[in-house]
């Protein structure tokens, strides 16, 4: 097995909005051997995102921008993103659509962790969506981040079987547990090609 040392591992940003259970998962993701990502640093557009405790917790760099100017907030990000020689950009629970002009600039390097099996349900609310129309799966769905929202090239997909008593929340809890599972294991299949 390829084990990744300090020097040698994908030089990591994650962006986030809120709790940050997926971040979290991937910062220990991150400390394993086998893992190819270091995380050098999380990005949030919410200065009260539950999930910043863990850039404190784990002594990662972390800074908060005000999306209400979007451009100027891009082009400070993509400034830090440049000057921590950054590789990968992991979306994760980020409720901002970055532009196209962003993710043209990063192609190919962001991606994103979406609640539910793509091209199904793209955008908010997708479980109470799904259990409404009465579908026997949902999911979760890791895809490249491209200019339409919701809509890059997906690297994997695990499905979960939706119960008659299922709520939005067991659902969302049912989910975020495949969440933690999927990323890391796209993780290690695109990371063969950055
Ligand atoms: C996850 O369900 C993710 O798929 C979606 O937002 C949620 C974020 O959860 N994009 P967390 O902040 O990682 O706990």
């Amino acid at each position: 097995m390829v084990k990744f040392h300090g020097l040698n591992k994908i030089q990591t940003a994650v962006f986030i909005s809120g709790a940050g259970s997926n971040l979290k998962n991937l910062i220990k993701f991150s400390l394993k051997k086998r893992s190819p990502i270091e995380i050098k640093l999380v990005i949030s557009d919410n200065s009260k995102a539950k999930g910043l405790v863990y850039p404190k917790k784990y002594k990662i760099d972390y800074k908060i921008y005000n999306f209400k100017k979007k451009y100027t907030a891009e082009n400070n990000i993509i400034k830090v993103l440049k000057k921590k020689k950054i590789k990968l950009i992991c979306l994760a629970g980020f409720m901002k659509i970055l532009t196209k002009r962003f993710i043209q600039k990063f192609n190919g390097k962001i991606l994103n962790i979406h609640p539910s099996l793509l091209p199904d349900y793209k955008g908010l609310n997708t479980h109470y969506r799904a259990i409404k129309n009465k579908e026997k799966f949902s999911g979760c769905t890791i895809h490249y981040v491209n200019a339409k929202l919701d809509s890059g090239k997906i690297i994997l997909q695990k499905k979960v079987r939706i119960k008659k008593n299922d709520s939005p929340k067991t659902l969302a809890k049912k989910i975020l547990k495949q969440e933690h599972i999927l990323y890391p294991k796209a993780i290690l299949i695109v990371s063969a090609n950055l």
